[in-house]
């Protein structure tokens, strides 16, 4: 038998005897004395699947496995799902959904996506630059630049991918740029910022005093760009927003806002926490999702057609990507126009957010304070927030998700409630009594009420 024209290549390369065989073999074949010879002397002595097993191993020691839950979502009986477990299938109540306001399941929004699947079909068809332009993304990034009050927006796979490739792309191409990111911003936003290349300083979270000091210390001449976010989802505060605005006015830098946390749910048109204040033109990019309070999946920026129109140009993660279905773009317009005139889930997650907050208070359960509409109940140990989550689900069918490092810092483990305009006073009531009930089976510890 011939060698394979890899086995060829590699072992060639390290100038080892060609081995003869039936083609299986490319210098790793367990049981074969010339690829094991070969090993010890040019290869890597890594056991991988021992390696792989090792790491999880160790994240279950430290109580930091996720386990996720099977669970089907149920079209008109969110925040209701069935969950699929050994023993069968039952009703649980989800209390950690980021699908905030339910426009999941919003008949306007189906409808849509019924009407556009039946005309148009499935995929995209391609990236954006190769036949993955739809009408349907055309008319999604109007209504996005109409929801922020902005000339243009950009549409991406995730709002991930939106923060990575934007971050990466301005920063890498606006020359000599240096970014000044927020401690607490989202992994998307420091992978944008590492991969842009630029010189980077993290100024303490929330504080426009120290985000001052290091803009002072940068040449005043240099380009320069804030990074931040409007909602911090897991300790749920709010940027001063219009404070890194007068900074950013003062030194002469680009403003760049995640509003993932917050498009859909602030301001009267569901634009985020900046319409909500007024102070949305003061920003030069506003980047959201559509996976979260507008119930579908993809990320965007908002902001000026130049700044638009040269990330559409230069940034890899749009460029060299499948464009979404067009029928996802349908759903999530359906979804943004609803929202951008109703108020009612707004006001409905308002109310809910407030009795859940209130009734936490009231019973002594460790709630940190919040001014937004996250809920998070503190437990400060990993596999304590494990065995919380366990027993919501097993005794009463609750479901949250524990919130672990690295997403949150070591010893701030937690639960992250999140409220909707879909969680019946029943449900809250239940809510209640159950987290009562797991704090006494572990006896953690309350607040004075
Ligand atoms: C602040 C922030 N930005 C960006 C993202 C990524 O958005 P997406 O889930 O649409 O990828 C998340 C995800 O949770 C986030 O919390």
């Amino acid at each position: 038998m011939p060698e394979t024209p890899w086995a060829n290549k590699i072992l060639g390369k390290h100038g080892i005897a060609l081995h003869k065989t039936d083609g299986c073999c490319v210098g790793v074949e367990v049981n074969c004395r010339i690829c094991l010879s070969a090993r010890a002397r040019y290869g890597c002595s890594m056991q991988y699947e021992d390696f792989f097993a090792a790491q999880v191993a160790a994240l279950k020691r430290e109580g930091r496995y996720r386990v996720f839950a099977d669970l089907e979502r149920q079209a008109g009986r969110f925040p209701l799902a069935l969950y699929h477990c050994p023993s069968g299938r039952r009703d649980v109540t989800v209390w950690c959904s980021n699908d905030y306001l339910g426009m999941g399941q919003h008949p306007h929004v189906r409808a849509a996506m019924h009407e556009a699947i039946d005309r148009l079909g499935t995929g995209a068809g391609g990236t954006r630059n190769i036949a993955g332009t739809t009408h349907e993304h055309v008319l999604l990034e109007q209504s996005l630049a109409a929801l922020h009050g902005k000339e243009a927006a950009l549409v991406f796979t995730s709002g991930y991918v939106a923060n990575e490739t934007s971050l990466a792309t301005l920063g890498k191409m606006m020359p000599n740029c240096v970014i000044f990111s927020d401690a607490l911003n989202h992994n998307s936003m420091i992978a944008g910022i590492r991969n842009s290349g630029a010189e980077k300083h993290v100024f303490r979270h929330n504080d426009p005093a120290d985000l001052e000091a290091k803009l002072r210390q940068v040449d005043p001449k240099r380009p320069k760009l804030i990074a931040f976010e409007s909602v911090y989802s897991m300790d749920g505060d709010i940027a001063p927003i219009a404070a890194f605005c007068d900074l950013a006015e003062r030194y002469g830098a680009f403003t760049y806002l995640d509003e993932v946390h917050a498009v859909g749910m602030y301001g009267p048109r569901g634009g985020g926490v900046a319409q909500e204040r007024g102070i949305e033109h003061r920003l030069h990019v506003i980047q959201g999702t559509l996976g979260k309070a507008f119930g579908m999946v993809g990320g965007y920026i908002a902001g000026s057609a130049a700044m638009v129109d040269f990330v559409r140009s230069n940034a890899p993660g749009f460029i060299f990507t499948t464009a979404l279905p067009p029928v996802i773009a349908a759903g999530a317009r359906a979804s943004i126009n609803h929202l951008m005139q109703s108020n009612r889930e707004r006001h409905g997650q308002r109310d809910r957010v407030a009795l859940v907050k209130q009734r936490l208070t009231a019973v002594g359960l460790p709630l940190l304070d919040s001014e937004s509409h996250i809920v998070p109940v503190m437990i400060g140990d990993a596999s304590l927030a494990k065995q919380v989550t366990d027993l919501l689900l097993d005794r009463h069918d609750i479901y949250v998700q524990p919130i672990n490092y690295p997403t949150v810092p070591r010893g701030t483990e937690r639960i992250r409630i999140t409220p909707g305009p879909l969680h019946t006073d029943a449900m809250i009531d239940h809510l209640i009594t159950a987290l009562l009930d797991v704090w006494q089976v572990l006896a953690l510890k309350k607040e004075a009420a």
